[in-house]
Protein backbone atom coordinates (compact mmCIF):
# COMPACT_ATOMS: atom_id res chain seq x y z
CA UNK A 1 0.00 0.00 0.00
CA UNK A 2 2.54 2.45 0.61
CA UNK A 3 6.44 2.61 -0.60
CA UNK A 4 8.62 4.70 0.67
CA UNK A 5 12.12 5.13 -0.53
CA UNK A 6 14.87 7.62 0.33
CA UNK A 7 12.34 10.13 2.09
CA UNK A 8 14.24 13.57 3.00
CA UNK A 9 11.95 16.28 4.95
CA UNK A 10 13.25 19.63 6.21
CA UNK A 11 11.60 22.95 7.21
CA UNK A 12 13.43 25.70 6.72
CA UNK A 13 16.80 23.95 6.41
CA UNK A 14 16.47 22.48 9.62
CA UNK A 15 16.01 18.58 9.10
CA UNK A 16 12.46 16.61 10.48
CA UNK A 17 13.29 13.07 7.98
CA UNK A 18 16.44 12.04 6.92
CA UNK A 19 16.83 9.17 4.20
CA UNK A 20 13.77 7.50 5.23
CA UNK A 21 12.50 3.96 3.36
CA UNK A 22 9.22 2.39 4.40
CA UNK A 23 6.80 -0.35 3.12
CA UNK A 24 3.55 -0.80 4.84
CA UNK A 25 0.73 -3.33 3.33
CA UNK A 26 -3.07 -3.32 3.55
CA UNK A 27 -4.32 -4.56 6.90
CA UNK A 28 -0.86 -3.36 8.70
CA UNK A 29 -1.05 -2.07 11.96
CA UNK A 30 2.22 -0.35 12.60
CA UNK A 31 3.11 2.02 15.46
CA UNK A 32 5.83 4.84 14.89
CA UNK A 33 7.71 5.47 17.73
CA UNK A 34 10.29 8.18 18.50
CA UNK A 35 11.36 11.10 20.84
CA UNK A 36 10.36 14.54 20.54
CA UNK A 37 10.72 16.20 17.51
CA UNK A 38 12.56 12.87 15.99
CA UNK A 39 9.65 13.05 12.90
CA UNK A 40 6.91 11.30 13.76
CA UNK A 41 4.19 13.67 13.06
CA UNK A 42 6.08 14.67 10.00
CA UNK A 43 5.80 10.98 8.59
CA UNK A 44 2.64 10.85 9.19
CA UNK A 45 1.91 14.27 7.10
CA UNK A 46 3.57 13.02 4.06
CA UNK A 47 1.62 9.51 4.56
CA UNK A 48 -1.34 11.73 4.37
CA UNK A 49 -0.73 13.91 1.48
CA UNK A 50 -0.33 16.72 3.00
CA UNK A 51 3.64 17.60 2.32
CA UNK A 52 5.81 16.50 -0.29
CA UNK A 53 9.15 14.36 0.01
CA UNK A 54 12.02 17.24 -0.67
CA UNK A 55 13.77 14.12 -2.05
CA UNK A 56 12.82 10.66 -2.53
CA UNK A 57 9.59 9.76 -3.03
CA UNK A 58 6.13 8.06 -2.02
CA UNK A 59 3.93 5.68 -3.80
CA UNK A 60 0.53 4.87 -2.98
CA UNK A 61 -1.33 2.23 -3.95
CA UNK A 62 0.73 2.22 -7.21
CA UNK A 63 0.34 6.51 -7.58
CA UNK A 64 3.70 8.14 -6.99
CA UNK A 65 2.11 11.27 -4.54
CA UNK A 66 2.89 14.83 -5.07
CA UNK A 67 1.51 18.16 -5.92
CA UNK A 68 0.72 17.14 -9.59
CA UNK A 69 -0.25 13.95 -7.87
CA UNK A 70 -3.45 15.85 -6.70
CA UNK A 71 -4.26 17.92 -9.88
CA UNK A 72 -6.55 15.44 -10.85
CA UNK A 73 -9.96 15.97 -8.82
CA UNK A 74 -10.95 12.41 -9.26
CA UNK A 75 -7.21 11.07 -7.30
CA UNK A 76 -7.84 13.65 -5.09
CA UNK A 77 -11.32 12.55 -3.98
CA UNK A 78 -10.34 9.33 -3.75
CA UNK A 79 -7.40 9.99 -1.71
CA UNK A 80 -8.83 12.38 0.61
CA UNK A 81 -11.27 9.86 1.39
CA UNK A 82 -9.21 6.43 1.53
CA UNK A 83 -6.64 8.34 3.49
CA UNK A 84 -7.64 9.96 7.12
CA UNK A 85 -5.81 11.32 9.55
CA UNK A 86 -6.04 12.86 13.05
CA UNK A 87 -3.70 14.92 14.40
CA UNK A 88 -2.21 15.65 17.74
CA UNK A 89 -3.83 18.49 18.58
CA UNK A 90 -7.64 17.34 18.10
CA UNK A 91 -8.44 21.07 18.24
CA UNK A 92 -7.36 22.31 14.71
CA UNK A 93 -9.36 19.30 13.30
CA UNK A 94 -12.68 20.30 14.94
CA UNK A 95 -15.18 23.30 13.11
CA UNK A 96 -18.22 22.38 13.12
CA UNK A 97 -21.43 23.50 15.30
CA UNK A 98 -21.82 20.52 16.80
CA UNK A 99 -20.11 16.86 17.54
CA UNK A 100 -23.64 15.46 15.14
CA UNK A 101 -22.60 18.13 12.16
CA UNK A 102 -18.46 17.23 12.96
CA UNK A 103 -19.00 13.60 12.56
CA UNK A 104 -21.67 13.77 9.23
CA UNK A 105 -19.29 16.45 7.26
CA UNK A 106 -16.33 13.96 5.97
CA UNK A 107 -19.85 11.51 4.48
CA UNK A 108 -21.19 15.17 3.31
CA UNK A 109 -17.91 15.75 1.54
CA UNK A 110 -18.09 12.55 -0.04
CA UNK A 111 -21.50 12.01 -0.87
CA UNK A 112 -21.78 9.37 1.42
CA UNK A 113 -25.51 7.70 1.85
CA UNK A 114 -27.04 6.89 5.34
CA UNK A 115 -25.58 9.77 7.13
CA UNK A 116 -27.68 9.37 10.87
CA UNK A 117 -27.46 5.34 10.75
CA UNK A 118 -23.50 5.84 10.36
CA UNK A 119 -22.94 8.67 12.84
CA UNK A 120 -24.84 7.36 15.47
CA UNK A 121 -23.33 3.77 15.15
CA UNK A 122 -19.18 5.57 14.70
CA UNK A 123 -20.21 7.72 17.95
CA UNK A 124 -22.04 4.37 19.56
CA UNK A 125 -18.68 2.79 19.12
CA UNK A 126 -16.40 5.53 20.57
CA UNK A 127 -19.02 6.05 23.12
CA UNK A 128 -19.96 9.46 22.40
CA UNK A 129 -23.54 8.89 21.39
CA UNK A 130 -24.84 11.13 23.97
CA UNK A 131 -22.49 13.71 22.79
CA UNK A 132 -24.30 14.13 19.49
CA UNK A 133 -26.05 17.52 20.16
CA UNK A 134 -23.56 19.26 21.78
CA UNK A 135 -21.63 22.05 20.95
CA UNK A 136 -18.00 21.13 20.38
CA UNK A 137 -16.72 24.14 21.79
CA UNK A 138 -17.02 23.12 25.05
CA UNK A 139 -16.18 19.85 24.74
CA UNK A 140 -13.25 17.90 27.48
CA UNK A 141 -9.87 17.34 25.76
CA UNK A 142 -10.79 13.75 25.41
CA UNK A 143 -14.15 14.04 24.01
CA UNK A 144 -12.93 15.95 21.46
CA UNK A 145 -10.19 13.50 20.66
CA UNK A 146 -13.13 11.16 20.20
CA UNK A 147 -14.79 13.18 17.82
CA UNK A 148 -12.22 13.89 15.91
CA UNK A 149 -11.34 9.99 15.73
CA UNK A 150 -15.05 9.24 14.96
CA UNK A 151 -15.61 11.61 11.70
CA UNK A 152 -12.11 10.20 10.30
CA UNK A 153 -13.61 6.70 10.50
CA UNK A 154 -17.03 7.02 9.70
CA UNK A 155 -16.27 7.35 6.06
CA UNK A 156 -14.12 4.40 6.57
CA UNK A 157 -10.92 4.88 5.35
CA UNK A 158 -8.71 2.62 4.02
CA UNK A 159 -5.72 3.84 5.52
CA UNK A 160 -5.87 5.23 9.34
CA UNK A 161 -3.44 7.73 11.20
CA UNK A 162 -3.45 8.94 13.97
CA UNK A 163 -0.95 11.31 15.90
CA UNK A 164 -0.87 10.35 19.96
CA UNK A 165 -3.86 9.39 19.56
CA UNK A 166 -4.51 8.76 23.17
CA UNK A 167 -2.92 11.65 24.56
CA UNK A 168 -6.17 13.07 26.07
CA UNK A 169 -7.89 9.46 26.23
CA UNK A 170 -8.66 7.42 29.48
CA UNK A 171 -8.38 3.74 29.87
CA UNK A 172 -11.54 2.71 29.03
CA UNK A 173 -11.72 4.86 25.67
CA UNK A 174 -8.53 3.96 24.71
CA UNK A 175 -8.60 0.28 25.43
CA UNK A 176 -12.14 0.98 22.73
CA UNK A 177 -10.19 2.67 20.22
CA UNK A 178 -7.56 -0.19 20.28
CA UNK A 179 -10.08 -2.85 19.97
CA UNK A 180 -11.72 -0.75 17.10
CA UNK A 181 -8.19 -1.19 15.27
CA UNK A 182 -7.71 -4.66 16.28
CA UNK A 183 -10.76 -5.21 14.66
CA UNK A 184 -10.83 -3.75 11.52
CA UNK A 185 -9.11 -4.12 7.89
CA UNK A 186 -7.81 -0.68 7.59
CA UNK A 187 -4.05 -0.29 7.61
CA UNK A 188 -3.84 2.13 10.47
CA UNK A 189 -0.32 3.97 11.49
CA UNK A 190 -0.58 5.39 15.10
CA UNK A 191 2.49 8.04 16.17
CA UNK A 192 2.95 7.39 19.58
CA UNK A 193 5.92 7.85 22.27
CA UNK A 194 4.80 4.91 24.77
CA UNK A 195 5.74 1.38 24.37
CA UNK A 196 2.86 0.49 25.91
CA UNK A 197 0.13 2.16 24.21
CA UNK A 198 2.04 1.47 21.21
CA UNK A 199 1.36 -2.47 21.92
CA UNK A 200 -1.94 -2.04 21.73
CA UNK A 201 -2.62 -0.42 18.53
CA UNK A 202 0.58 -2.22 16.42
CA UNK A 203 2.15 -5.04 15.99
CA UNK A 204 4.94 -3.81 14.06
CA UNK A 205 7.17 -0.77 15.32
CA UNK A 206 8.72 1.81 13.38
CA UNK A 207 11.48 3.95 15.34
CA UNK A 208 12.52 7.07 14.56
CA UNK A 209 16.01 8.84 16.26
CA UNK A 210 16.37 12.31 17.38
CA UNK A 211 18.73 12.20 14.08
CA UNK A 212 15.50 11.83 12.25
CA UNK A 213 16.38 8.67 10.49
CA UNK A 214 14.66 5.06 10.72
CA UNK A 215 16.81 3.45 13.46
CA UNK A 216 14.51 0.56 14.09
CA UNK A 217 11.61 -1.92 12.06
CA UNK A 218 10.00 -4.81 13.68
CA UNK A 219 8.44 -6.71 16.28
CA UNK A 220 8.33 -6.20 19.65
CA UNK A 221 10.63 -8.79 20.87
CA UNK A 222 13.06 -7.30 18.27
CA UNK A 223 12.58 -4.20 19.03
CA UNK A 224 13.19 -5.34 23.21
CA UNK A 225 16.23 -7.39 21.93
CA UNK A 226 17.36 -3.96 20.60
CA UNK A 227 16.95 -1.75 23.62
CA UNK A 228 20.41 -1.12 24.09
CA UNK A 229 21.46 -0.16 20.66
CA UNK A 230 18.49 1.82 20.60
CA UNK A 231 18.47 4.04 23.67
CA UNK A 232 21.85 5.46 21.73
CA UNK A 233 19.57 6.65 19.12
CA UNK A 234 17.71 8.79 22.13
CA UNK A 235 14.68 6.54 22.48
CA UNK A 236 14.56 5.77 25.47
CA UNK A 237 11.21 3.66 26.09
CA UNK A 238 11.88 0.46 27.58
CA UNK A 239 12.09 0.82 31.49
CA UNK A 240 8.06 0.06 31.29
CA UNK A 241 8.33 -2.35 28.90
CA UNK A 242 10.58 -4.63 30.97
CA UNK A 243 8.26 -4.28 33.10
CA UNK A 244 5.34 -5.86 30.74
CA UNK A 245 7.98 -8.40 29.73
CA UNK A 246 8.60 -9.74 32.94
CA UNK A 247 4.66 -9.40 33.65
CA UNK A 248 3.86 -11.79 30.58
CA UNK A 249 6.71 -14.05 31.52
CA UNK A 250 4.97 -14.46 34.86
CA UNK A 251 7.56 -12.11 36.83
N1 LIG B 1 5.77 23.59 10.71
C1 LIG B 1 7.04 23.45 11.12
N2 LIG B 1 7.94 24.43 10.93
C2 LIG B 1 9.23 24.29 11.33
N3 LIG B 1 9.71 23.19 11.92
C3 LIG B 1 8.86 22.19 12.15
C4 LIG B 1 7.47 22.25 11.77
N4 LIG B 1 6.88 21.11 12.12
C5 LIG B 1 7.83 20.35 12.70
N5 LIG B 1 9.02 21.00 12.70
C6 LIG B 1 10.30 20.45 13.21
O1 LIG B 1 10.54 19.20 12.55
C7 LIG B 1 11.05 18.24 13.46
C8 LIG B 1 10.14 17.03 13.51
O2 LIG B 1 8.90 17.43 14.08
P1 LIG B 1 7.68 16.46 14.31
O3 LIG B 1 6.53 17.30 14.72
O4 LIG B 1 7.52 15.61 13.10
O5 LIG B 1 8.22 15.58 15.52
P2 LIG B 1 7.46 14.47 16.40
O6 LIG B 1 8.30 13.27 16.37
O7 LIG B 1 6.06 14.36 15.94
O8 LIG B 1 7.53 15.13 17.85
P3 LIG B 1 6.49 15.04 19.10
O9 LIG B 1 6.80 13.75 19.79
O10 LIG B 1 6.86 16.21 19.94
O11 LIG B 1 5.10 15.11 18.57
C9 LIG B 1 11.21 18.97 14.81
O12 LIG B 1 12.52 19.41 14.92
C10 LIG B 1 10.25 20.14 14.69
O13 LIG B 1 10.68 21.23 15.46
MG1 LIG C 1 4.27 14.75 16.83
Amino acid sequence: MIEIKGLSFSFAGQSALLDINLSITRGEKVAILGPNGSGKSTLLKVIAGLIFPQKGEYVFEGTLINKKTFKSKEFTRKFRKNVQIVFQEPDVMLFNPTVYDEIAFGLRVFGIDNEEEKVIEVARMLLIDKLLERSIYNLSGGEKQKVAIAACLVVEPSLLLLDEPTAYLDTKSTLTLSKIIRDSDMTVITAVHDIHTARLFADRFVALSSEHKKVFDGTFDELYSNREKLRDYGIHIFDDAECVKEEENGG
